[in-house]
């Protein structure tokens, strides 16, 4: 148990908090979650002013950056150039891509934002790739300058970096990101290898593989192919045979130009994410396996390899915690009205159907709760009937005081506010569970009115009236 300082005790440990289950760590990580919403509690960390805050594992952060490594380098040759690349978009948060440095990962960017982000984490330029489908002149000039690797969406981007490089040589390796056209998964908002998907060179259009042939043959500083098959709901056979679209294509390139100028090869990301539970499937091992077997010739050490996988680093390791404000019925449904809703899950609460999350019910200290399941709704605090997190859910039956853990948020969810009903951005705290405490270090603090008031005009009242 954690005492109110939030000091893990004997039952704690016995509960395996710091031990290794033997499992893929699970049983610990749920361990370690249910230590930290004690200790947040017990520790202050969620007051009436800050209803609702964000927790983030630390060592699950750690442990899956390490499972990521272990996968690709179990079936890479030795010596193979591997960069495993973060997608920045999935948790923009400095602290993270700092941590994340330090288990070894560079940074996909897709911004000028989110470029900021991994410069100010330390993230070295030889160690970021810039993707985006509209990066404008300045962004590619900066890009080309710091020596960033750059990979290009279409024809008229690499027009433009002829122009640039004419200007000025730059060391970035430099790829053309293609659409294998390889088909849709069950997310059509997140499937980027869609027969007319906005992204990459559509390569099974009419002359199409033809002109990007011409086009490397034409540049022999284009070293790099590209292709990202899509985020979550992709299956993993789907997202293979992307690759192996790209690696075949890869060879007749080189082949055309009798030597090796495609050397390195970005898979993206898109390691789709289980929400129903606990268990952490498919594995990068599953995924690296299943390459290795579908396009035995990437890994032979011929090509160096980049990745840019997002959500299966950071989702099972966030939670966002909120007090249940008041616990109401309607029409015979139970409803617990929370202060999480659309701020901080805006793909749940839109689409439902396609991001569903699991919500714990812990009582008001932090204890998981106890008791029979009732059907209840989860809602937000925003002012539009459709702001629930879950809708019918059986749990314990939620009162006025205890807390919900909306359970897999740590990527795309509460980094990614919606500023509706200016809600304020919620603090968010990295914890790390010791043999004898829960410690939690700020990664972001929470959003105050003040700010608010600020960036939304408030610096100019008279703005639109002054004459
Ligand atoms: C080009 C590119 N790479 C990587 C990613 C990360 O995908 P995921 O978070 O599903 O791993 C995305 C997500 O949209 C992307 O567009």
């Amino acid at each position: 148990m954690v005492d109110n300082t939030g000091t893990v005790t004997e039952t704690d440990k016995a509960a395996g908090a710091g031990k290794d289950t033997g499992n893929n760590g699970e049983d610990n990580r749920t361990a370690r979650r249910d230590l930290a919403v004690r200790a947040a509690v017990a520790q202050g960390l969620l007051t009436e002013a800050d209803p609702v805050v964000a927790l983030l594992d630390v060592a699950g952060i750690r442990a899956s950056a390490a499972a990521l490594h272990e996968a690709f380098a179990a079936v890479t040759a030795p010596d193979t150039p591997v960069l495993h690349a973060f997608a920045v978009k999935a948790a923009p948060l400095v602290p993270v891509l700092r941590l994340l440095r330090d288990e070894g990962l560079g940074a996909e960017v897709a911004s000028p934002g989110e470029l900021g982000l991994a410069r100010a984490a330390g993230i070295p330029p030889h160690r970021t790739v810039l993707d985006s489908p509209a990066k404008t002149p300045g962004e590619l000039r900066e890009a080309l300058s710091l020596g960033i690797a750059v990979n290009a969406d279409n024809p008229q981007e690499l027009t433009r970096l002829d122009a640039l490089l004419h200007e000025a040589p730059s060391h970035s390796p430099i790829g053309l990101r293609v659409n294998p056209q390889t088909g849709s998964g069950s997310i059509g908002a997140l499937s980027t290898a869609t027969s007319t998907s906005k992204f990459g060179v559509a390569l099974r259009d009419e002359g199409a593989r033809t002109q990007v042939v011409r086009a490397f043959l034409d540049r022999p500083w284009l070293t790099r192919l590209h292709t990202h098959s899509g985020s979550q709901g992709v299956p993993l056979a789907l997202m293979a045979e992307g690759v192996r679209t790209v690696h075949e294509l890869a060879e007749e390139i080189n082949a055309a130009a009798g030597r090796q100028q495609i050397d390195t090869i970005d898979i993206g990301g898109g390691l789709p994410v289980n929400f129903s539970s606990d268990e952490e499937t498919p594995t990068y091992a599953d995924y690296a396996r299943l390459l290795k077997s579908t396009v035995p010739g990437l890994f032979d050490g011929r090509y160096g390899l980049v990745t840019e996988f997002g959500r299966s680093l950071l989702a099972k390791h966030g939670t966002v915690l909120a007090r249940v404000e008041y616990a109401k019925s309607a029409g015979g449904r139970a409803i617990a009205v929370t202060h999480a809703g659309v701020q901080i899950a805006t793909r749940t609460v839109y689409n439902p159907e396609s991001w569903p999350l699991r919500i714990a019910a812990y009582d008001a200290t932090g204890r998981p709760k106890d008791g029979p399941d009732v059907a209840q709704d989860i809602a937000g605090p925003a002012c539009f009937a459709g702001d629930v997190l879950a809708t019918a859910l059986p749990l314990p039956l939620l009162e006025q005081g205890d807390l919900v853990g909306a359970l897999d948020t740590g990527a795309y969810y509460f980094a990614h506010h919606y500023a509706y009903n200016s809600l304020a951005r919620p603090g968010i705290h990295g914890f790390t569970v010791t043999a004898d405490a829960v410690r939690f270090a700020s990664v972001r603090t929470p959003q105050t009115v003040a700010e608010i008031v600020a960036e939304s005009g408030g610096g100019d009242p008279e703005a639109l009236v002054r004459e």
